[in-house]
């Protein structure tokens, strides 16, 4: 074996999953040239094997010195040698398949060989059912590389790396082999920038106020309290109050009320304020109006001030936010009839309501269209219908309009209902673990932040990082800052697919919490290039340094041109700012 023209050399020291080899004096060439490729030997990143009888021990060398790391006394070193420190990644028994982890360790003076091209494609194989393609190694243009579908999803994934290093095209990438290599597949894409519209031409695309394909999260999916927080800024704890207590008394008897729904027919005893049933929220403000306005023939005592003791001119109309008229009990003494309201408890909440129903920015949470009510003719199951259950494979959710306030409950609420179908839905033929989902967040930092106590989509997120894979829920989530994502989140995550990441604590978190105990590999992150990533864990055969193919059509960035506004002379006009200040008044676009 020695003559052979990729023995590098031998080795000298073995630390458990690391080895110490000293390269040959007599290798012809630090550049050997085999089947007429070149081979750089020393190359941070490259493999080496072992061979020992008919298990082939693959490593990646991670350093490379011309001492070696530690001086042994007994040993007489040649001065010039070559010192290569490598890390033991896997092994091939025979002509088996490689497999990651090490079940037979060298020893010193084994045999240390250059890793072939060929020897390349023996390890990552061909494309097999239920891979996809990721992209080119970087040291061979022809050798693809493969992840494991099943894995790669159900494990979950992250694609990680500064801005601008191609995680939106990587996205892409594995977005497109998913949807192209299997027809019934089926992704949401939460995108808070709204840039894959143009990657995707045939993706479904929901998106706020559009007049095709609307998004619409309901309000009614919320919980109570979620419910209470965003109407009128209440806390559980205000629980003791009792326009909370109304609040809640309220929101359950229109919710019961409703039990004939379009998805069928429920039991009311089964319904609770916190139950997903439509209702309507312009007749809640309504009525909380009505008894904050009335006046009453019967008496002043608040019990005998009941809805037919009222004195009413006029019912109002709620769908068009009128409260009902009653006779003015102002210009009467107060101690005669029509006596005022004792009701009094919705006073503040009353308008709170009335700003957020009538905020149209938040129009597709309040009035969300087809699911605005309990009149609506569209129910739950047709909104699942729309983005998991239509055969365009992959919606895309964005959420660019969506305002920054309420960004955390709207990702939270999408994942929350998408997790709890298929959690409900486990076992039918057409959902559930029968058809798994891949919900990918793209931004995920900016609303799943470690250190973010109250957020919505973190809770939501992690319940499928931590249980999804038992009813085919898997995620993916894409981030420039993974340092500050949650913690639980990164822990379950089994691919990571690290581009260049320049930021230390950023590189720290890789390397602590990428499965495969590689620093050899993540040290390149901050010099890999541009759509270049490292990938390392469960759903790929061997941690490797990938090239992602650049797709068209692009995902488009949402920046703005400055360099191209600022070449041109812009007039002032005294007419300019109107109609910025009519949209800021109105908050309508
Ligand atoms: N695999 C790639 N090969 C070549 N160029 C790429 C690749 N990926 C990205 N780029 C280039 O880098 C730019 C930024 O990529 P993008 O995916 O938007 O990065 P990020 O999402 O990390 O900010 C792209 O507009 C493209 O020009
Ligand atoms: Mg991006």
């Amino acid at each position: 074996m020695k003559n052979e023209i990729t023995y590098l050399g031998s080795i000298i020291r073995v630390d458990s999953e690391t080895i110490e080899v000293e390269v040959s004096n007599d290798i012809p060439s630090s550049a050997p040239i085999i089947n007429g490729r070149l081979y750089k030997i020393g190359q941070i990143g490259t493999f080496v094997k072992i061979p020992i009888g008919n298990i082939m021990i693959y490593g990646i060398v991670s350093s490379v010195s011309n001492t070696p790391s530690k001086l042994d006394e007994n040993i007489r070193y040649d001065i010039g040698s070559r010192y290569l420190s490598v890390q033991l990644v896997g092994e091939k028994i025979g002509d088996g398949e490689f497999e990651k982890g090490i079940g037979t360790y060298p020893t010193i003076n084994d045999e240390v060989h250059l890793v072939t091209e060929k020897d390349l494609f023996d390890i990552y194989g061909n494309k097999d059912l239920g891979s996809i393609e990721l992209g080119k190694h970087s040291s061979s243009e022809n050798l693809s590389v493969f992840a494991n579908l099943h894995k790669l999803v159900l494990r979950h994934s992250a694609i990680l790396g500064s801005t601008g290093s191609g995680k939106s095209n990587t996205t892409v990438s594995i977005i497109k082999s998913i949807i192209n290599g299997y027809s019934g597949s089926r992704v949401i894409l939460v995108d808070p920038h709204g840039e894959y519209a143009t990657a995707f031409p045939d993706a479904k695309i929901f998106k706020i106020k559009d007049q095709t394909n609307p998004l619409f999260i309901p309000f009614w999916l919320m919980t109570f309290d979620e419910l209470a927080y965003f109407l009128v800024g209440a806390k559980p704890s205000d629980d003791q109050k009792p326009e909370h207590r109304l609040l809640r008394e309220f929101i359950t008897k229109y919710k019961k009320e409703n039990f004939k729904l379009g998805a069928g027919e429920i039991n009311p005893d089964f319904i609770t304020a916190d139950s997903p049933i439509p209702f309507n929220i312009r007749k809640l403000w309504y009525e909380m109006n009505w008894w904050l306005n009335a006046s009453f023939n019967s008496s002043t005592k608040k019990d005998e001030q009941t809805k037919e003791a009222a004195a009413t001119e006029s019912e109002g109309d709620y769908e068009n936010l009128i409260g009902a008229k009653f006779t003015s009990h102002l210009s009467t003494p107060a101690a005669s009839q029509p006596y005022k309201s004792q009701h009094q408890e919705f006073y503040s909440y009353e308008k709170k309501l009335l700003n957020r129903i009538k905020d149209s920015r938040f129009d597709f949470l309040f009035s969300p269209g087809e699911y605005k009510d309990e009149k609506s003719l569209k129910d739950l199951h047709n909104l699942l219908n729309e983005w998991i259950g239509s055969d365009n494979k992959l919606a895309i959710l964005d959420l660019h309009g969506v305002p920054f306030e309420v960004l955390d409950i709207t990702i939270g609420l999408i994942t929350r209902f998408v997790y709890d179908s298929m959690f409900w839905g486990r076992n039918e033929s057409y959902t559930g673990k029968n058809r798994c989902l891949l919900l990918a967040f793209e931004e995920a930092h900016t609303y799943l932040g470690k250190n973010d106590n109250n957020s919505y989509s973190k809770v939501a997120v992690e319940r499928i990082f931590k249980e999804g894979r038992k009813f085919g829920v898997g995620s993916l989530v894409i981030s420039q800052r993974p340092s500050e994502i949650s913690e639980t989140i990164l822990a379950q995550v089994g691919t990571f697919i690290a581009l260049r990441l320049t930021n230390s604590s950023d590189q720290s978190v890789v390397k602590n919490s990428a499965p495969d105990n590689l620093n050899s590999l993540i040290n390149l992150l901050p010099s890999l290039r541009v759509g270049e990533a490292i990938i390392v864990g469960e759903a790929i055969k061997i941690p490797s340094r990938v090239r992602i193919g650049l797709n068209h059509p692009r995902p488009t960035s949402a920046d703005p041109e400055l360099v191209k506004g600022w070449s041109v002379n812009h007039s002032p006009n005294n007419e300019n700012y109107k109609t910025v200040v009519k949209k800021l008044r109105e908050q309508k676009f």
